[in-house]
């Protein structure tokens, strides 16, 4: 089959950029697509980082320590950006003027300010494709809970749950680094690193909360510094959202939960829905089972755990039987995107990347949501402007 190579470069080497390197290394995992990224210009501001490209990555031609170079070189048709936040606005916005499409890193913008400015952008360009990284929803077990709510299978929607939580920061000699700080990660604190993981499935369903009322914690007040020395630890360590959700004569409680010090939990992203004819959970911490309970009036409940077979969205060369994990997931978001580009809206299969209109989504309850911890009320939403 004759591929469309999409000619990617990527600015920010450093966790997220590797894991895209990896996930491009690896495209002969997916049988069937007809298009491939090829990663041909890196940056970023530490040129140890793109040292790491050019030894690893046969394919990249260029390297710069400024992102501007990259964007002025004519070979690159799309790029990666996966900067601290605070980086975000500029760079997005840079990059979409410069015409070439864009994946970029959550929460897309410091704060809801940076995120409208990215916006406005994204109108003035309409020709280029712009999505936002989340790579959970591409788990198996995650795509077939968002087929059930596709065939409204659960009657009338009794609950919510939606969560993302991490805890090495129970560790208080953990060493500070910038997702620690609000200059650089923002006010948001957790909600704005782990949250947009968490309302991806629920924005894409349409479950836009009428009002928050959040509970924000700060757990570790100081960390080390690495250089002997003990500073503030600025962000929000956990968040507790109750929402409100209305839509179609329905209407539920959300809980969203972005935790950093939930103690046993390294990087668990779950989903539970409950309703009247059926419920539903799957969480990262078991991979392989999706759990849900079909109901009958007077009959029984009885949760049906199974072992969800490796069947992606994008297929690949591995047996059903085998486990799909956090790199899986990323390729597969990887060859969602790379399908809008090669095919705009006649992508191979339905479930696309977060889009802008869903990070805004999560802008509109964060920035309600630190109103709402500020106050200790319940902060109506606006979605109407
Ligand atoms: N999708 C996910 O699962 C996931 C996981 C972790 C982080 N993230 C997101 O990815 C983004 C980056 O996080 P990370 O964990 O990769 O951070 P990181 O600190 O590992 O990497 C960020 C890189 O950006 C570089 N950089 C800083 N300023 C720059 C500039 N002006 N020009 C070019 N490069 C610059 C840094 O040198 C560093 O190498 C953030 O938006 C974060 O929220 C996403």
């Amino acid at each position: 089959m004759s591929k469309k190579i999409i000619r990617f470069g990527v600015i920010g080497c450093g966790l997220m950029g590797k894991e895209f390197a990896s996930a491009a290394a690896r495209w002969c995992h997916l049988t069937n697509v007809d298009f491939e990224p090829k990663i041909v210009a890196v940056c970023d501001a530490n040129s140890a980082a793109t040292q790491w490209f050019q030894d690893n990555i046969p394919s990249v031609e260029a390297a710069y320590t400024d992102y501007k170079e990259l964007l002025a070189n004519p070979s690159v048709d799309a790029v990666y950006c996966a900067v601290p936040h605070h980086l975000h606005a500029q760079i997005y916005i840079d990059i979409i003027e410069s015409g070439k499409h864009l994946l970029g890193e959550k929460p897309f913008g410091i704060d809801q300010e940076a995120n409208r400015l990215i916006s406005e952008a994204i109108i003035k360009y309409p020709n280029v494709i712009v999505r936002c990284s989340s790579e959970f929803p591409f788990y198996p077990g995650a795509l077939q809970i968002f087929q059930w709510v596709h065939e409204n299978k659960f009657g009338k929607i009794i609950e919510v749950e939606a969560g993302f939580w991490h805890s090495s920061d129970l560790d208080p000699t953990k060493v500070i680094n910038w997702k620690r700080r609000i200059a650089t990660n923002g006010e948001y604190g957790c909600m704005g690193d782990l949250g947009m993981h968490v309302l991806h499935l629920p924005m894409r369903y349409g479950w836009k909360p009428k009002s928050v009322r959040a509970l924000l914690s700060k757990i570790v007040p100081e960390r080390p510094d690495g250089k002997g020395n003990m500073v503030p630890c600025e962000t929000w360590d956990n968040a507790i959202l109750a929402c409100d959700v209305e839509m179609e004569g329905q209407q539920f409680p959300m809980i969203l939960s972005t935790k950093r010090i939930a103690p046993g939990n390294a990087n668990t992203w779950f989903i539970r829905i409950t309703g009247t004819d059926f419920s539903a959970e799957f969480t990262t911490k078991n991979p392989k089972q999706v759990a849900s309970l079909p109901y009958k009036p007077g009959g029984n409940q009885a949760w049906h755990v199974v072992d969800a077979p490796y069947k992606s969205a994008y297929g690949t060369i591995t047996g059903g039987i085998f486990e799909f994990g956090f790199s899986d997931s990323i390729l597969q978001m990887w060859a969602a995107f790379c399908d809008e580009l090669a095919h705009g809206k006649d992508t191979q299969q339905p479930f696309y990347c977060a889009t802008p209109e869903e990070a805004a989504g999560s802008h509109r309850i964060f920035t309600a949501a630190l109103e709402s911890n500020r106050t200790g009320q319940t902060i109506p939403i606006n979605w109407r402007d």
